[in-house]
């Protein structure tokens, strides 16, 4: 794990910033807190839509989430330049928002922190993120699920 300017920096992106991205960026931040690792590790996270920016999070995610005992506070905001200077590495939840943050990206060294949430999936078959929006809650519990196994995933990569 290489650290700039004290912490690694981790975000989260999703289209909207109100379901997928502000409950990963919870749930990675509870399990970095339980490992003790909250003052080498931070966590955000953004939305590649900027119709969201302001609200919090998605009332049927703050649920779901809650439920399992993760808090979603995030307030919404859309992803900007900065981040790819700030951030070490840049998570988009499906290939969309993949695509997305490649375009915005401003240098090919920005490129190169942009991931995909699914690749730190090891036992769940789905190469994306669902987005939950339109979805039931099951929709959100399915996707509760993915995002805790890729979260502790993707923090035992950085150990
Ligand atoms: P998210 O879900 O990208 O996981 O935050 C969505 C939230 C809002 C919209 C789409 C997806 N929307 O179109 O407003």
């Amino acid at each position: 794990m290489e650290t700039l300017n004290n912490k690694y920096k981790v975000l989260f992106v999703c289209l909207g910033n109100i379901c997928r991205s502000p409950a990963a960026h919870a749930i990675f931040e509870h399990y970095v807190r339980e490992a003790g690792l909250q003052d080498r590790i931070k966590a955000d996270s953004a939305g590649t839509y900027g119709g969201h920016a302001g609200e919090q999070p998605d009332r049927r995610m703050r649920t779901a989430a809650l439920y399992r005992g993760f808090a979603v506070t995030h307030i919404s905001r859309k992803v900007k330049a900065m981040d790819f200077l700030d951030c070490d590495l840049i998570v988009a939840m499906d290939d969309q928002n993949y695509e997305d943050l490649m375009h915005l990206a401003p240098s090919v060294e920005a490129t190169h922190k942009i991931v995909r949430m699914a690749d730190y999936l090891t036992t769940h078959k789905i190469s994306y993120i669902p987005d939950p929006y339109y979805m039931g809650a099951e929709g959100f519990s399915h996707v509760l699920d993915l995002l805790e196994e890729a979260c502790q995933n993707l923090l035992e990569s950085l150990k």
